[in-house]
């Protein structure tokens, strides 16, 4: 399927399965080397990761945990801007190495509100793995530890990803056609 239709939108694919689980397997790889020994948490952040998760967790050879998070729908104010509060963290993650994970970065101010919320419960180290990066929309300055692949800053559905709430199913990504 080189195109399909989500709603009133086209999309072109823009990268098939094959390239995804590639970039899955070099992320789950550095993890491996790098956490061994740590006892990570991944956390997933619902609703976009969860096929990045799946796919990541199925190549992660080390011991590790997972927990599953949402930011809230509700739209507080705070010093940073918009601001979703963390919801399902419901362990002790002090002093615990902890590995976010993330559909996608794109202005990054998800996942800085996100990583600040996180910091609040005193773990020992708090790092990122994000299947997608769109450098040239992101507007924060933040680490990400483990990028899967860098994208241009066009709108994609699949893998996880949505157009109002349509998409999520589809196993390659797609790029809208303007
Ligand atoms: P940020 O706060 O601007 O970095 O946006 C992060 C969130 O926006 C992601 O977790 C996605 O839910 C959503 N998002 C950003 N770009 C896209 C896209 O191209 N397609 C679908 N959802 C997106």
């Amino acid at each position: 399927m080189s195109r399909v239709k989500v709603l009133d939108k086209e999309f072109e694919l823009s990268i098939p399965e094959t390239d995804i689980l590639k970039a899955v397997d070099e992320v789950a790889e550095r993890i491996n080397s790098d956490l061994d020994g740590k006892n990570p948490l991944m956390v997933c952040v619902l609703n976009g990761s969860f096929m990045f998760a799946s796919d990541l967790m199925k190549r992660i050879t080390i011991p590790c945990e997972i927990s599953f998070v949402k930011l809230s729908s509700y739209q507080g104010t705070g010093s940073t801007g918009k601001v979703k509060e963390l919801i399902g963290l419901n362990e002790n993650i002090e002093g615990r190495t902890i590995v976010l994970l993330e559909d996608i970065v794109d202005t990054g101010l998800t996942i800085c509100s996100t990583i600040d919320q996180v910091k609040a419960l005193g773990p020992a180290d708090v790092r990122v793995a994000t299947m997608l990066f769109k450098p040239d929309a992101c507007k924060k300055e933040v680490t990400l530890d483990y990028v899967g692949l860098n994208i241009p800053n066009d709108f994609i559905v699949g893998y996880g990803l949505d157009y109002d709430g349509y998409g999520r199913n589809l196993k390659n990504i797609y790029t809208v056609v303007e």
